[in-house]
């Protein structure tokens, strides 16, 4: 109501002339990052944020449940529009097939920041972690234990096995990993076994790695799966079971007194805060490597 004829063209020219981003009279070419999270997080957001903004860049966190999608709009139409604001998209879905429709409709990259099935920016990192640890990544022994069916233990396994280690998951009967991840594993020359045996599995092992057993989406069955998974819980008996200076990892939240103990976590064996403060490197490199600007 307030603009004129004349102050609307304007408006208009000033959009042409701003298709060019070199040529912005404000912001020249900063990135922007979009996150679209459908879950809870607070390290791989604010890692990737942050890691956003030290490198010259922005970013714009979008809740699902707060965006259209949440209202019915669907994940390719979300795609199509988000990815023409911005230059990079990280999302959080709960379904994997939602993010790989996300990035089959993004005109930019779509970087998967954890789904039902995945969590490879955090596997990127726990590897970067190891290997600068141990100074090597090939020939170690990897241990996961708990929920070995897990979107961590899929993306630990396969970029772990990648690069060399051998792993092992070690989990109750009633927990079968899913083969997809363990194929893909296996196609490395590195070995691949799963095990119900804590004691046996952990045998010279070189890293233990946890995660909590209620997944989020999976709180409906907590009970049934804080029993199924007990036996399997980290703590300073099972530690002296793996390597005398075997290190522990678990990507976190920690629920302390279940997956693992206080004791451990906190304990001199444990890389766990070197492991979440290394996210937001792996991350950085890479926004900088799919934005074409690694030099
Ligand atoms: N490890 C991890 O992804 O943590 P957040 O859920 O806090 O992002
Ligand atoms: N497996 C966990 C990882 C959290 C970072 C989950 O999906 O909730």
């Amino acid at each position: 109501m307030d603009l004129s004829p004349a102050q609307i063209r304007r408006l208009f020219q000033l959009s042409d002339s701003l298709k060019d981003r070199s040529k912005h009279p404000l912001s020249k070419t900063r990135p922007i990052l979009s996150l679209l999270f459908e879950k809870s997080s607070t390290r791989t957001r604010v890692s990737f944020e942050s890691a956003m903004i030290q490198l010259g860049g922005s970013s714009i966190y979008l809740d699902t449940r707060t965006s259209q999608i949440a209202r019915g709009e669907t994940i390719a139409d979300t795609a199509r529009v988000l990815s023409s604001y911005v230059d990079i998209i990280a999302a959080r879905m709960g379904r994997q097939k939602d993010i790989e429709e996300l990035a089959k409709y993004s005109s930019v990259p779509v970087i998967n920041a954890l789904t039902d099935l995945e969590h490879p920016c955090q596997a990127l990192s726990d590897v970067y972690t190891i290997r600068q640890v141990f100074g090597k990544i090939k020939g170690l022994h990897i241990a996961f234990v708990g929920d070995i069916a897990t979107n961590t233990a899929n993306s630990l396994m396969v970029t772990a096995a990648k690069m060399g280690a051998d792993v092992s998951l070690i989990g109750p009967d009633g927990c079968k990993p899913d083969m997809h991840y363990v194929n893909e594993a296996i196609k490395s020359s590195s070995l691949v076994e799963i095990s119900n045996d804590l004691e046996g599995g952990l045998q010279g092992c070189d890293v233990i790695y946890t995660d909590t057993f209620v997944s989020m989406g999976e709180e409906g069955e907590a009970a049934k799966r804080r029993k199924m998974f007990s036996r399997y819980q980290i703590n300073s008996r099972v530690l002296k079971y793996a390597k005398k200076d075997a290190r522990v990892m678990h990507c976190l939240p920690a629920h302390r007194g279940e997956e693992i103990t206080s004791d451990v976590l906190d304990g001199k064996q444990s890389i766990a805060w070197q492991q979440a403060a290394n996210k937001m490197l792996v991350e950085k490199a890479i926004l900088l490597y799919l934005l074409n600007n690694e030099e």
